[in-house]
């Protein structure tokens, strides 16, 4: 599909930070300052210690912080089992949940359940994961996540061979009856952007990279959706 008959939303470049390199003992400034600097949505890296080799958020950090900000909240679920506790993220105040393929023994069902719940509805890949393992589910999503760095901890390095992986997402995702959002997330940076929109990726998880910019987070939310914008013709 040419961008110029794509919906107004798949030429929409978003940039999402992830909370990961914040400083949690300031985590209210923190989202300000994020939403200051012109983020679309916010990520939280939730991590359970089991399904990736970290731990960090509960539902109750992410609701102590919900009121600081009107910035929307994503959930990315890096837990076994997320079907135990997916009403406890959409009441802290996440309109979208990410789970994981992999995590999910029925995965129709998990994002059933959070469209009755009133959330959007999210699936990521790890990057082992095909493409094909969504297939039959595209028409529960608004979100199709696939991970660019193996998951649990950021500043890792960009894997460009997921870039064939993400072209191919785009392709199912452009066949479903409704638009659902592209993300990338994994070592998003000035230099790597670029590969991932081309390659069809609209939502931008930048965690490290963000956090770097010397000039700050709005410079550097400034610089990465420049760079997005001007990998494809059309994109705004
Ligand atoms: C999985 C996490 C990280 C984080 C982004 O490990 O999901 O990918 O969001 O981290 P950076 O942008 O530092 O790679």
């Amino acid at each position: 599909m040419s961008t110029a008959t794509a919906p107004a939303s798949d030429q929409k470049i978003n940039i999402i930070p992830s909370v990961l390199p914040a400083d949690y003992a300031r985590l209210g400034e923190e989202l300000q300052a994020l939403e200051k600097a012109g983020v679309d949505r916010v990520q939280w890296d939730v991590m359970d210690g089991v399904f990736v080799p970290n731990l960090t958020f509960g539902p109750d950090v992410i609701k102590s912080v919900r009121s600081w900000v009107d910035v929307p909240f994503e959930a990315h679920l890096m837990v076994v089992e997320p079907d135990r506790m997916l009403q406890q993220w959409v009441d802290a105040g996440c309109e979208l949940v990410i789970v994981h393929a992999e995590a999910c023994t029925h995965l129709h069902r998990s994002l059933a359940s959070l469209k009755d719940m009133g959330a959007k509805a999210a699936v990521a890949l790890n990057p082992h994961t095909p493409v094909e393992a969504v297939k039959n589910v595209v028409d529960l999503l608004d979100l199709l996540l696939v991970m660019t760095v193996n998951p649990g901890f950021g500043g890792q390095a960009y894997i460009k061979t997921m870039e064939p992986k993400i072209a191919e997402a785009a392709a199912l995702l452009r066949n479903a009856d409704h638009y659902v959002e592209l993300e990338v997330d994994g070592g998003i940076g000035p230099e790597t952007i670029d590969g991932a929109v081309k390659a069809g990726a609209r939502a931008l998880i930048a965690g490290s990279a963000l956090f770097k910019y010397p000039e700050g987070l709005e410079y550097g939310v400034s610089d990465l959706r420049a760079r997005a914008r001007a990998a494809v013709p059309g994109l705004q």
